[in-house]
């Protein structure tokens, strides 16, 4: 069984769609999500699945002896960034070369990069006047948003859109692709 841990900083309806995914899959499990915000709702939505949930702080996570310490005890395999703000260390990144998997709402190059994150990235690609914009799936490095693409996706932007119906459509596309991208670049490696 290869394990993922889920890393969240918000709402988590990306982590609840791929909890779901592979709540009936009987060679990669969702085995916890790690959290770096005390009161976000994806610590809600993981304990509804019955997935152990850990929260963490900045010091946890830049300590080699610490939440490394903790993925390599729980034997994780994978690394899934859905909705995590903060940059991952090196020994993190170094321990999960091309383990690590995120997304990212828009496509990249474009519209990333620090504190490019959620609404956002879409009020900047609505401000911008672009006629398209999309969903990047890509291995996690030490820089923000800079690892190799694996997977984008698509929507047209159109004159009524505004930062609020462009989120609409990026949540759709990604909860119909992240958890099958996932499955896939586990299943490949
Ligand atoms: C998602 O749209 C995800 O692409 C984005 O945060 C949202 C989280 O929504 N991630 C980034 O912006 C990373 N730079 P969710 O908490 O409902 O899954």
């Amino acid at each position: 069984m290869k394990k993922i841990a889920i890393f969240a900083s918000g709402s988590g309806s990306n982590a609840e769609n791929i909890i779901r995914h592979f709540a009936s899959n009987n060679q990669i499990s969702v085995d916890s999500v790690f959290c770096n915000v005390a009161d976000a709702y994806v610590l809600t939505r993981a304990q509804k699945y019955h997935i152990p949930t850990f929260v963490f702080d900045k010091k946890e996570l830049i300590d080699p002896d610490r939440l490394l310490k903790q993925l390599q005890e729980r034997q994780i395999d994978f690394i899934v960034l859905a909705g995590f703000l903060w940059l991952m260390p090196p020994h993190i990144t170094n321990a999960y070369t091309r383990r690590i998997i995120n997304i990212h709402p828009a496509l990249l190059p474009n519209y990333g990069g620090k504190g490019m994150y959620g609404m956002k990235v879409h009020e900047a690609v609505i401000a911008a006047g672009e006629k398209e914009s999309g969903i990047t799936i890509h291995y996690i490095d030490e820089h923000y948003d800079k690892g190799t693409v694996i997977f984008q996706a698509r929507c047209d932007i159109s004159q009524a859109d505004d930062p609020e119906s462009l989120a609409q459509k990026i949540h759709a596309l990604e909860y119909e692709y992240f958890p099958k991208v996932i499955e896939e670049t586990i299943n490949k490696f």
